[in-house]
């Protein structure tokens, strides 16, 4: 089993990312969304990675003409049927996926590895939509995926070797690194770092302190890249909102029920960096705090 082409479902933040990384990897991809106008604003966004790339000397304007010249946008699922991997990465619903998986089942070759980019729903739950189990795995990747090394592959009970093997090759040849876990929701990372986030938000809802003090309480504190409410943005509050709403169902703990501001701001269309407003403002040259969210 070896991978030598890549289709990828889905071409926002994720999608987008994951074809890009796969493409640098000088594999043929495809990618593709539900309407030419999305998968344009996808290959957009990777077209200026690349360009941001090229002018901090990170790579050659060769490589990002190659890498663009492997990747294809698409909205039609039969251009999928070539593809020895097929990553899914759209909305975090259970429903849509395994409705989407459904279909790939019947335009895909029976011996194509099946791969879900999910956050926090069931690898089981996915793969019983196809007739194709053994072939089906979790392949979690990590915003931004062109900068994040991270990759957690997650087998069911009746994953086969070979696959798992075929996909964590696929992993370490677009330079990233593999840590393989079992499909319990949440997996290793999102298990703990949930919690976190959905905790920033209840710190911020019970007056601890500011949003630009919490950030930077993480930042300078403990050494975080980002603060929580900037990773919240980055992530997007739907996802994040979808993500908390699926953890709690299966644990039923508290940590992870998504405190009542982020369903207030999803319903409000505040998702965060991708429609310009979430805890922050990104409309101004600089992102400007929103604490009136608490008033
Ligand atoms: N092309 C190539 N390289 C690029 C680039 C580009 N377009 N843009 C930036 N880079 C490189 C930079 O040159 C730099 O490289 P060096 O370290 O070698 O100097 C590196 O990438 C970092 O870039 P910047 O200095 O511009 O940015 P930064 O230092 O502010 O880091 C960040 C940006 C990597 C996003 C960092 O803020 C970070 O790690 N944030 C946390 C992100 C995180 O936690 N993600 C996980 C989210 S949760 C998730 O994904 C799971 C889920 O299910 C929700
Ligand atoms: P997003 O909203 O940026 O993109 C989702 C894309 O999927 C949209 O462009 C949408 O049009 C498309 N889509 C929806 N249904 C579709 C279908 N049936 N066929 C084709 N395309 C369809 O979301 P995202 O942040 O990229 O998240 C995607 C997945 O990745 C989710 O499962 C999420 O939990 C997971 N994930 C997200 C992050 C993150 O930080 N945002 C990190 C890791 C994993």
């Amino acid at each position: 089993m070896k991978i030598r082409t890549v289709g990828v479902v889905g071409s926002g933040l994720m999608g987008s990312g994951i074809a890009q990384i796969s493409a640098q990897a000088g594999l043929p991809t495809v990618m593709l969304d539900v309407s030419r106008e999305l998968v344009d604003k996808g290959v957009g966004r990777i077209e200026g990675f690349l360009r941001g790339g090229v002018e901090k000397g990170k790579l050659t304007e060769a490589t990002k003409i190659q890498t663009l010249s492997l990747l294809k946008g698409s909205t039609d699922l039969k251009d999928l049927s070539d593809c020895d991997l097929v990553v899914e990465a759209i909305t975090e619903n259970l429903q849509a996926k395994r409705e989407l998986f459904a279909k790939l089942d019947k335009s895909c070759a029976p011996s194509a590895i099946f791969a879900s980019n999910t956050s926090s729903l069931s690898i089981t739950e996915m793969m019983t939509a196809t007739s194709r189990p053994a072939r089906f795995l979790g392949l979690h990747f990590f915003n931004p995926v062109p900068l994040m090394k991270l990759v957690e592959v997650i087998r069911t009970i009746v994953t086969e070797e070979e696959a798992e093997v075929a996909v964590l090759d696929f992993v370490r040849k677009a330079g990233k690194t593999p840590i393989r876990t079992s499909d319990r929701t949440g997996f290793i990372v999102n298990r703990l770092l949930v919690p976190y986030i959905l905790d920033a938000i209840r710190a911020l809802e019970e007056g601890v302190g500011t949003i630009e003090e919490i950030d930077a309480g993480m930042k300078l504190g403990c050494g975080h890249p980002m603060g929580p409410f900037t990773l919240l943005d980055f992530v997007g509050l739907d996802t994040t909102y979808f993500i908390a709403g699926i953890m709690f169902d299966e644990f039923k703990e508290p940590r992870f029920a998504a405190p009542p501001l982020l369903k207030r701001m999803v319903l409000a269309g505040m998702l965060g960096k991708k429609t310009g407003k979430g805890f922050y403002d990104y409309s101004k040259e600089s992102p400007v705090p929103l604490n009136h969210l608490t008033d």
